[in-house]
């Protein structure tokens, strides 16, 4: 299925990441369902993709919550007559050392960065196996492979969505639905500076530095730059590609030492 065929829903797409996959996909003329729990944004990103030519609708609602999800569906479908792709992007982070982290903090990064994905891909797969086939992407992290030691609701987040992506895969590929993950390294958005904004001031921009040092690439991460391998993974030219993880990190988890 071309890009232009695709009806495509992105999840967290009011800024960072997703904001960048659903301009992606409206410039290779897919029709986008641009969601967020942050209405206004989703407005936003919806309205610079119509201004850009486009076509999108936002669509706030909370991943979370399994029937704002089954809603967010039918109403992509009244609109677009189907949904073919989704994007599992929306994701919280959150970074304590685990005997800082309470319950409720644990609970939010799953039912967000693991749940989330869960409850979308319930809701989109019976409308794409009714469509004859579809594509998912969730959005993973590095953290899944390699972390730090103040991110264990995240990093656990982030390997069952690799896990996941894995299983859906067996189930969904004999229904032509392809499904893959993307772990993206240190990528310049408001999650990355929220990261550095909760370190002490004077810590900023040595661990800024210390990141940079990380990269053979000598610079951090773009959304463009995940946003080409999210549409890639749904074009004809990724037609072999399942179940797998690709990993998008200007080399970060590539040295040793
Ligand atoms: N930025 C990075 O360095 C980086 C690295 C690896 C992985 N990631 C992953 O990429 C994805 C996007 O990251 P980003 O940096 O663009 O993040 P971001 O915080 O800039 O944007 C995330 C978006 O998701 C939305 N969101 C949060 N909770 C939601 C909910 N319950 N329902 C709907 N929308 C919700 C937010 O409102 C926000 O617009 C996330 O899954 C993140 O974990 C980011």
């Amino acid at each position: 299925m071309n890009l232009d065929q695709q009806v495509v829903v992105v999840t967290g797409a009011a800024q960072g990441i997703g904001r960048a996959i659903a301009l992606a996909f409206a410039a290779e003329g897919s029709k986008v369902i641009v969601n967020d729990v942050n209405g206004e944004g989703a407005q936003q990103t919806a309205a610079e993709i119509v201004s850009n030519g486009g076509q999108a609708v936002a669509i706030r609602a909370d991943i979370a919550e399994p029937g704002a999800v089954r809603a967010m569906f039918e109403r992509a479908c009244d609109t677009f007559g189907h949904v073919t792709t989704l994007i599992n992007n929306a994701g919280y982070q959150h970074f304590k050392p685990l005997l800082d982290h309470t319950p409720e903090a644990w609970n939010k990064v799953l039912s967000i960065d693991l749940s989330g994905a869960f409850h979308c891909a319930q809701a989109a797969i019976p409308h794409m196996v009714a469509a004859g086939g579809g594509f998912i992407v969730n959005i993973a992290s590095v953290h899944a492979q390699r972390t730090l030691p103040t991110s264990p609701a995240y990093a656990a987040a982030k390997a069952g969505i690799v896990a996941f992506t894995h299983s859906l895969a067996l189930e969904f590929g004999p229904k032509n639905i392809r499904v893959n993950c993307v772990s993206p390294g240190a990528i310049e958005t408001d999650a990355l500076r929220a990261y550095l904004d909760s370190l002490p001031p004077e810590r900023r921009e040595s661990e800024l530095q210390y990141l940079l040092s990380w990269h053979p690439l000598g610079r951090l991460g773009r959304p463009q730059d995940i946003a080409d391998v999210v549409v890639f993974l749904c074009s004809p030219k990724a037609q072999f590609i399942h179940g797998a993880e690709i990993t998008a990190d200007g080399g970060l988890t590539a040295r040793l030492f």
